[in-house]
């Protein structure tokens, strides 16, 4: 039974359409997200992952770190810049970002009325959404937390949610550990989903413990 908190799910957003986005800057991660992005099959058994069924195959399509800090150089410094800076403000912890850039960024692409992203906790004691592509109610793609805390199956995470619609430039941060969240379908075959996924770390949470396991099932390391 999962353990019912008093509150809904917390985040935090910020707006970085006016400032600290370059010109074109939407269009360019587009670009790179259609040359580069990957196509990969997540099989939801690990320890975080929170799928009914561990046994099934969720297809997801990510461009790496490595790619993104090659092409989108004013993408990274921004992750390690002002979207940490943006990331401190949540805690009294010193935020850091990773220094292995495999593991810190990914750009995860979601295509057509098929794909969703696999329900599951975050290891991260931080982790930071920037959002590049509009999904307005009734479109699909939002995010889909928990309010409930740690649930098993997107079943039970869709009966008491938090529904977050994503907004190109908005930027958002959160404790995922302890809220079972996953990513809806789009409802139009036509449509893209992009995503910019980053991970924050603490002195009490640090890199280093970050399980490599972990980032093997995420395709993120060999
Ligand atoms: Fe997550």
């Amino acid at each position: 039974m999962a353990e019912t908190h008093a509150l809904p799910f917390p985040w935090h957003s910020f707006d970085l359409r006016s400032r600290f986005l370059p010109e074109g800057w939407q269009q360019e991660i587009l670009e790179v997200a259609r040359v580069s992005a990957e196509d990969k099959y997540l099989v939801p058994s690990y320890a975080t992952s929170r799928e009914a069924d561990s046994e099934s195959q969720i297809p997801v399509h990510t461009v790496d770190g490595v790619t993104i800090a090659e092409e989108l150089p004013w993408l990274y410094s921004l992750y390690r810049q002002q979207l940490r800076d943006m990331a401190q403000t949540l805690t009294r912890e010193e935020v850091t970002t990773a220094t292995d850039v495999r593991t810190g960024l990914t750009l995860n692409v979601q295509r057509g009325s098929q794909e969703r992203y696999e329900c599951h906790v975050d290891w991260n004691p931080l982790s930071g959404l920037l959002y590049v592509t509009d999904h307005p109610r009734g479109s699909g793609g939002e995010l889909l937390v928990s309010n409930r805390g740690d649930v098993h199956s997107c079943e039970e995470v869709d009966a008491d949610c938090t529904r977050i619609y994503p907004v190109a430039g908005h930027a958002l941060f959160f404790d995922g550990r302890y809220h079972s969240h996953y990513v809806n379908a789009l409802r139009n075959e036509e449509d893209v989903r992009v995503v910019l996924a980053m991970n924050f770390y603490t002195a009490s949470h640090p890199e280093k413990n970050r399980p490599e396991s972990l980032d093997r099932h995420l395709g993120l390391l060999p």
